[in-house]
């Protein structure tokens, strides 16, 4: 091989890029239908990154409209925007705006565009053979796809939030709205609401691994292909990899930061708190109330977040509703431990405040994780709802077995001594002291080895 060829190959290895895709079909089930592709190219004049942009839309009425935009919310993005009426005998109309936060977006000024530049290759209807074509009762329109491809310039000087080619994971949101019906066909035509809320097929978020696509032949790229049938291609609905991970966090620090403490407080803080108290270790109750106390802290922090978050809107979501509720709770959550443990010390047996705090912390978490679940929800992370909530399933039947291992170990010792005197064998094992069998042993906790150590020396346990 001729060292020539050797060069050409490798060259050619290095220009390897491959187009990337994100499509959503949702067509026949009555929710959004698009494609798009990207294809990324260094172009070797401006020393920027220029982007082909191929997007389908399928539709089969004349209303609403259908747009992607760069990043990961409206405001700073690049959006563009569909609509038209297919049996016009006009193309589809291309409308690329941009918007400052959660308002009717605008048509693009020059002064947008911070040096880069759109140039938008085509705009057409395809008529689709429809697929149920021996359907009884054919509707009135027939099906169509818009087409439309532009080339963005130098675009990763868009001044917006940031488009970037080289990334492994960028973000994109897509909103629709399927029911506008006095839609006039201009670039600038008012465009009503997309559907609020997350889940509600109204808008949504994805991400695309850029660098995939990035060509960086001196020749100019040709238009990504859509490969049909395909639903992602170097894309996600999620942030790809650690990289899109952490700026995804970064980019809505509010959010996620209310998120990650009312994570850190539910799934884990809390929970081990809890097993804390059962874990026949010295220093149990002390554990106990210093995670809890910790783990609560988290939860106000996030509140306050959450509060910050709710400004200027409503404050009346169950999930904003219940989570006061939650904050509010564990407040009076930590006075009844004190009490009870004021009490305990006293009495050495438990009082009503004993299972008002233990039944209150149940529902607490219960409620502290459906309320995390609401969250997820509410934000559009379907899917992470659905992980967590097998976390939580998980961490359920753990805790269940914990308890019940801590229940019939207590047991065992009392049987196999044949003492029923709870009370001695928690002088010896240190624990449960005053309680043995009861059904809720948790907070007999360390104290009463505090209180009862010095009674008789220690033995250790045997089991
Ligand atoms: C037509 C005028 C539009 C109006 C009045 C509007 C208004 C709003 C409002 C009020 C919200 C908050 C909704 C909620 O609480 O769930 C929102 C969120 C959102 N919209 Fe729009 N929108 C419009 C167009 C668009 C377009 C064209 C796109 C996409 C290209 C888009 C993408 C999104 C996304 C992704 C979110 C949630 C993410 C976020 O920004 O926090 N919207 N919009
Ligand atoms: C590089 O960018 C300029 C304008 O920004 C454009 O006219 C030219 O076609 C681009 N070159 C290639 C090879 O794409």
């Amino acid at each position: 091989m001729t060292a020539h060829a050797l060069l050409s190959i490798l060259l050619a290895a290095i220009a390897l890029a491959e187009p990337v895709q994100y499509c959503r079909y949702g067509h026949q089930k009555g929710e959004v239908d698009f494609c798009m592709g990207v294809t990324t190219h260094l172009n070797h004049t401006t020393l920027a990154h220029d982007m082909y942009l191929r997007m389908t839309v399928t539709r089969d009425s004349n209303k609403g409209w259908t747009a992607i935009g760069t990043g990961p919310e409206m405001a700073g993005s690049l959006m563009f925007i569909v609509y038209g009426d297919p049996e016009s005998g006009e193309g589809p109309l291309l409308s690329i705006r941009t918007a400052t936060g959660h308002q009717q977006p605008r048509l693009l000024t020059p002064t947008d565009m911070g040096g880069a530049d759109l140039l938008v290759l085509r705009a057409d209807w395809m008529p689709v053979a429809h697929p149920q074509s021996h359907e009884v009762r054919p509707r009135r329109r027939g099906t169509y796809v818009a087409e439309v491809a532009v080339v963005c310039f130098a675009c990763s000087r868009w001044p917006g939030s940031p488009i970037t080619a080289t990334t492994g994971s960028q973000p994109w949101i897509w909103a629709w709205n399927a029911a506008q019906d006095d839609m006039i066909y201009t670039f600038d035509t008012h465009l009503d609401m997309h559907a609020h809320h997350a889940g509600n097929g109204g808008w949504g978020n994805f991400y695309l691994d850029m660098s995939r696509s990035l060509s960086t032949d001196v020749m100019r790229p040709s238009l990504p292909p859509l490969r049909s049938g395909v639903r992602m291609l170097g894309a996600s609905d999620s942030p790809i990899g650690a990289e899109g991970l952490v700026a995804s966090i970064r980019a809505r620090p509010l959010v996620n930061t209310h998120g990650i403490l009312m994570g850190a407080a539910f799934l884990l803080l809390f929970p081990v708190g809890g097993a804390a108290i059962r874990s026949g270790l010295g220093k149990s109750f002390k554990y106990h109330w210093v995670i809890q106390l910790v783990a609560s802290g988290f939860v106000w922090a996030g509140a306050v977040l959450g509060v910050i978050m709710s400004r200027g809107g409503s404050f009346a979501t169950p999930h904003q509703v219940a989570g006061a509720v939650l904050a509010l709770t564990l407040g009076a959550q930590g006075l009844l431990g004190w009490q009870h443990h004021v009490r305990f010390i006293k009495l050495r047996r438990r009082t009503w405040i004993s299972h008002a705090h233990i039944w209150l912390g149940r529902a607490a978490m219960l409620g502290g994780w459906a309320n995390m679940l609401s969250g997820l929800v509410l934000s559009g992370h379907g899917r992470t709802a659905m992980a967590v909530g097998g976390l939580m399933g998980l961490e359920a039947m753990v805790m269940l077995a914990w308890t019940w291992f801590v229940k019939m170990r207590v047991t065992r010792v009392a049987d196999r001594d044949g003492n029923p005197a709870p009370s001695d064998r928690g002088a010896e094992n240190g624990l449960y002291f005053s309680i043995g069998q009861s059904e809720d042993e948790e907070d007999a906790e360390g104290m009463a080895a505090d209180q009862v150590r010095e009674e008789k020396p220690r033995k250790s346990m045997s089991i």
